[in-house]
């Protein structure tokens, strides 16, 4: 079981690292409101003596959210809000201030960009593919760098005949070569429809690419689509300056609560070129059987299949006025002392025999990246330790970090050096597999996946400095 803050604070070992800490990074101090709220409002972490390292998988909620949200469910009467009776239209009233807040929250123009709400980013990813025009000639350009959900708009655009090219990412820094890049960007189609995807943060190592590749492509006749799934619970992301015309988020990874709702935020002149495949409850101004015509309304609602998550749209406001009290930027400048010096003790860690015991993956200083460190730990043999193992023992001392690949398999292929001939050869034996495990154990010389520990509003010192005791007890020989 992990210690008590109260019985760490006694431990001379933890406070010399601690002091040590802050001499590296002093600006960590002007961050411990932070460590007010998380005795207030995150408690149960220390009550439950949980380290909770996977802010990348997903936010914690502050217990006011969750009060703040059940107090309005317990004081009023919410009605579907497709109907117009009362208690339809003040629900009605309490979605359309929620959407108009995440364009506030965003620091987006009502009259450039609309909000739409989906059941997550994946959902917001899926409304793009499915509904740009793709034609055959086509191009869909993206980062071997991208979440699962961004790869699978491949498939809407191989039905219809457009290509898909890929900028590979190289290892171990986890960079992108910009001249590579310009040179795919230089190819766009002249009247033809060409979408550029990448994310503004990895999921995989926490690299930020620039957010200036948005107007540079634009410029070169590409739309783009900024998934900004991992970067915006601990940065900053501004649309008047940063004009990318989709935006995929998850609200739960940026505060916690609710689930189940994310947003595409898109340029609404990008919307009028997006084709929808169907029409749904909700999403039409007119339809009829007999004349077999529909009419899709315009704006947001024309991508609102069926009835929204009415009831729990309104804790999206509140976990965005939550984010706007704590402040983005004490949360970014927090989860960056807190994943320089993990990244500093990882990557210093060294087996008696002075073998190196860890591969990171990802830039090792704190500019361009976010924070979420992964990397693999090897034995004094040099031979690399199962993340399986690790995560075994991690879950037993109640630490929740994330292990595998972490639905980036391109960038996993660059991170372990697997090939293309490999990989197909492992894909010809996919029918004795029976998990994801299973076919990453196929490769030879890797355990084709990686360890990621990702820090986050409630993060303190006491989490990642537990974590790396974790390390040094069980792994270092
Ligand atoms: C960068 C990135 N994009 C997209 C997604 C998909 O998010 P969701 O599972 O909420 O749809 C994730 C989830 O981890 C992510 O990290």
């Amino acid at each position: 079981m992990t210690a008590t803050l109260e019985s760490l604070t006694k431990d001379k070992a933890f406070n010399r690292a601690y002091q040590q800490f802050v001499a590296d990074y002093p600006e960590f101090v002007q961050t411990q409101r932070l460590d007010v709220l998380r005795a207030t409002e995150f408690s149960r972490l220390d009550q439950l003596h949980h380290i909770y390292l996977d802010y990348t998988g997903g936010g914690l909620y502050g217990e006011s959210q969750v009060r703040k949200h059940s107090e309005m469910l317990l004081n009023g009467v919410y009605g579907n809000p497709h109907s117009s009776n009362p208690t339809s239209q003040a629900m009605t009233e309490l979605v359309e201030k929620t959407r108009h807040h995440i364009l506030t929250y965003f620091n987006a123009s009502p009259e450039e960009y609309g909000a739409i709400f989906t059941q997550n980013a994946s959902g917001a990813l899926k409304l793009v593919g499915e509904s740009y025009p793709f034609q055959p000639g086509d191009q869909y350009l993206l980062t071997f760098d991208n979440h699962n959900s961004v790869l699978g708009i491949r498939e809407f655009d191989r039905t219809h005949g457009a290509t898909t090219t890929y900028i590979p990412v190289q290892a171990p820094e986890m960079t992108v070569d910009e001249n590579e890049l310009l040179r795919s960007l230089d190819l766009a189609r002249p009247d033809g429809n060409n979408l550029f995807a990448y994310p503004a943060q990895s999921n995989f190592s926490g690299v930020q690419y620039p957010l200036e590749w948005i107007a540079l492509a634009q410029e070169k006749g590409w739309d783009v689509l900024l998934d900004a799934a991992a970067f915006v619970p601990t940065n900053r992301l501004d649309l008047s300056i940063w004009k990318p015309d989709f935006v995929p988020i998850s609200f739960y990874k940026m505060f916690g609560y609710p689930t189940g709702i994310g947003a595409l935020i898109a340029k609404r002149e990008k919307l009028q070129k997006l084709h929808r495949p169907w029409f749904a409850g909700g999403t039409i101004v007119a339809v009829s059987v007999q004349a077999n015509q529909h009419r899709l309304a315009k704006g947001e609602e024309a991508f609102e299949d069926g009835t929204i998550n009415y009831l729990m749209i309104p804790a999206v406001k509140i976990g965005l006025d939550y984010m706007e009290h704590v402040g983005v930027d004490l949360i970014h400048e927090r989860v960056r002392c807190l994943a320089s010096w993990l990244i500093d003790q990882l990557t210093g860690l060294k087996h008696r025999n002075g073998k190196l015991a860890t591969k990171l993956y990802g830039p090792p200083s704190s500019g361009r990246r976010g924070g979420t460190v992964t990397f693999n730990l090897f034995n004094a043999n040099g031979q690399e330790i199962d993340y399986e193992l690790v995560e075994q023992e991690a879950n037993r001392r109640k630490i929740s970090l994330r292990t595998g690949c972490f639905c980036n398999p391109g960038s996993g292929e660059a991170a372990f050096g697997l090939g293309k001939d490999e990989i197909i050869s492992c894909f010809s034996r996919a029918p004795e597999f029976q998990s994801s495990s299973d076919f990453r154990g196929c490769f030879k010389d890797t355990h084709a996946g990686a360890i990621r520990v990702s820090v986050g509003m409630a993060s303190n010192f006491a989490d990642v400095y537990q974590f790396i005791e974790f390390v040094k007890e069980l792994f270092l020989e």
